[in-house]
This record gives C-alpha cells, structure tokens and sequence, in this order.
C-alpha cells in the first residue's frame, strides 16, 4: 500500500514536495495552512483531495503516515514536534529551525518516537552533488582539506517586510535562509566536528528596492526588516579541516552563484549553478568538474550529469519516501542538522561579538 502524506503549508515549494512524494509512488492525501483560502487553492492547483485550515485536524487522521513541513522557520520545530507526537514521520524544509537548540529537540522527539525525520537539503540531491559525492566516496578525491561555500546574490532579497526579513519569524537573513552550500560542503566533508567559527555579517541594501529578487514573496510595508542582507566566515573543524563562506542576498556581485569548490589530497573540483540575470531556475548553467594529476599533467574533468532545474527538489522529496520504504540510505541525518544550525549559531554569535566562537 502506498505511503499516505499530509503537507503543511500553502507557499511555493508545495508543489516540488508533491511532485517528488508522487514520483516515489506515494499519496498526497491533504494539504493544512493556518489559511484555509490558501489551502483549498493549493490543494485545488496540486490536485490534492482535502484541505484544512487547522494542522491538529489533519494530524489526527489515522490514514496519515507523515507529513512535509513547509511554513515559515520559526513554526518548523513546533510542527515537527506536533507532528512527531501524532506518530507521523516528518520532511522538514530547511533550515531545519531557528537554532542548534530547536534543532536537537526535533532531533530527540524523532528519535523517542521511532519516526524518520528528514530535512530538505535539497542541493545534496543535485545530479551533480549525487556524482560528486560518489567520486569522494570511491576515493578519487582523497581527504578534503578545504571547501568554499558560496550562495551570493546581487540582488536576491525575497520581499520587504514580510518573514523572511523578519528575524523573529527566520532566524535571520541569508546565513540561516541559504545555508545549503555550508551543509552541501559538510556533506562532501563527511561531515567533521566543527572547532571554531569567525563571521561577519553586513545589512548594506537590505531596505533597497533595487535589490528585491525576482521571486519571493509579497512586500509588506508595514513589516520588519531586521535581518542581515550578508554574511562572511571562516570554519574549522577538529580533523584540521576548513571552510570559508559567503553568502548574500543583496551585494555587489557580479550575478548570482551558488557554489561548493574544495580541495582534496588527490583532486579539487566543483559543484556550481550559476543563474542569468533573471534570477531563474530553468536558464541557469550547472557545472561539475574535477581538478587532477594523471600521468603528469593537470587535468580537468567535466563531469556529465542529467539536468535538473528543481536543484534536487523533486529528488530529495523521492529520498524521503524511499528512506520510510527502506529502499534508500537518508540523504541527511537530524543529527547532521544540529551540527550544523550550531554552526549557523556560532557565526551570528562571532559576528554579534566581534570574535572568534568555539562551536
Ligand atoms: N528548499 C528550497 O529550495 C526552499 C525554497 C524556498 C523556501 N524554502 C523554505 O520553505 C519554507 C516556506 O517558505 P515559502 O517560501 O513557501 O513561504 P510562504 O510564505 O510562501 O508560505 C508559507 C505558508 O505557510 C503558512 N503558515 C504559516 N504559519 C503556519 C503554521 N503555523 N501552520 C500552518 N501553516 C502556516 C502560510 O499561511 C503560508 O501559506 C521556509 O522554511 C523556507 O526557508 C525552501
């Protein structure tokens, strides 16, 4: 019989979570949002049978085997545990909360109630991350050394006053919103114990119209705008390992980019997305490649790999189905979530502080 699941929240990403549970062969039953106008009309446009305008109506459904979190991050720790409480299991958008201490909770509920908790880092389940991580895995890339993380904007800011720029309703602005290519780097890393973090954080542009991206959601004049509109940092981890970040949504760069390059003992390479100037999925330019020696020369490899505009999206709503099946291993763990919101944590603490913080 197939996996019966419930999704909370109307907004954006609904429609690439049913996209991918469908694909994994499961069936999306109802859909809950606080606003029951917006649930019946996302469930009307996804096909999705039932809706509701009250999460704890559709949790007491016995027919629901889990449910996929997709609200705003201050109401993901709550709903997972509301969830996880009512025995289903839980895909949580990221960032997996507000912070490591949400984080660690939703982790033991999950562990307490036997259920599968998995978040959507999406860019893990790229085409290019799935054959990168398996170059990294057969060893052709030897001890990682040195990643750099990189989600940048020029202009990328996802509306004015609205949650999102809200840190009460976020957490915060791009360190915690575009964390992907920090979790996709711990990824490629094997995941190290973090030692120390110093960042920086900038709040240039992030009350400029002109930097507004070309999606998000709607402006709200009235609203907050108390979040950073870029972060910069540097991570080291126990096993000498580093990392350095970067992330924006409105700066003075070229366009955007979305990066992991590292260097390995054996090979360097790159995991990249680079968008046009409109901002868009479906016309960015996705490259992985490899840095090597063979035979004395420097070679570079450019690894081919299907195109997937989703950025993983589908596919990683496919892994969570198949991890409940037990046909496939987790993309990511919630153990690995906790690590790294505490790595998110530590560098608001060092940019708030001026200093260098021990994870
Ligand atoms: N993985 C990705 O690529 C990606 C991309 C965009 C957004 N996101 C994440 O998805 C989440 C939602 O973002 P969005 O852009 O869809 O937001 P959105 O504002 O468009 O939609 C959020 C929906 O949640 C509903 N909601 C708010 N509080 C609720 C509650 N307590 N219970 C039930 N419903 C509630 C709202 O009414 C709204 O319909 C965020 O955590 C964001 O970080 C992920």
């Amino acid at each position: 019989m197939s996996l019966k699941i419930g999704i909370i929240g109307a907004g954006g990403m609904a429609h690439y979570h049913a996209t991918g549970f469908r694909q994994a062969g499961a069936e999306i039953v109802a859909l809950a949002d606080v606003n029951l106008a917006a649930a019946e009309k996302s469930a009307a446009k996804l096909g999705i049978k039932e809706a509701y305008g009250d999460v704890a109506a559709m949790l007491k459904r016995a027919d629901l085997d889990a449910v996929s979190v997709i609200v705003p991050n201050k109401y993901h720790a709550p709903l997972t545990l509301q969830a996880l409480k009512a025995g289903k299991h839980v895909f949580c958008e990221k960032p997996p909360a507000m912070n490591a201490k949400e984080a660690a909770a939703m982790a033991a509920a999950a562990k307490a109630a036997k259920r599968t908790l998995m978040f959507n880092f999406n860019n893990r389940a790229r085409p290019e991350s799935y054959a990168m991580k398996e170059y990294i895995d057969q060893g052709a890339v030897g001890r990682i050394n040195s990643c750099q993380a990189k989600w940048i904007r020029r202009a990328g800011i996802p509306g004015f006053g609205g949650w999102f720029t809200t840190k009460a309703l976020s957490g915060g602005g791009p360190l915690i919103d575009l964390l992907h290519m920090v979790d996709l780097s711990l990824h490629f890393m094997g995941y190290p114990e973090p030692a120390q973090v110093l960042a920086r954080t900038y709040t240039d542009h992030v009350d400029n119209k002109a930097f507004k991206g070309p999606w998000g959601i709607p402006d709200n004049a009235k609203g907050t705008t108390d979040v950073e509109a870029a972060a910069h940092g540097f991570i080291t981890f126990t096993s000498g390992q580093c990392m350095n970040f970067a992330v924006s949504w409105a700066e003075m760069n070229k366009g955007e980019e979305v990066s992991v390059t590292f260097q390995g003992e054996k090979a360097g390479g790159m995991v990249r997305r680079l968008f046009g100037t409109d901002g868009l999925d479906d016309t960015a330019i996705d490259a992985c490649e490899l840095y090597t020696l063979e035979n004395g020369r420097h070679v570079n490899r450019s690894i081919n790999v299907p195109a997937d505009e989703t950025m993983g999206r589908t596919r990683s709503a496919m892994n969570f189905v198949r991890v409940i099946e037990g046909t496939e291993k987790p993309l990511n763990t919630p153990d690995q979530a906790v690590a790294l919101m505490k790595i998110i944590d530590a560098a608001y603490k060092s940019a708030a502080t001026g200093k260098a913080v021990s994870v």
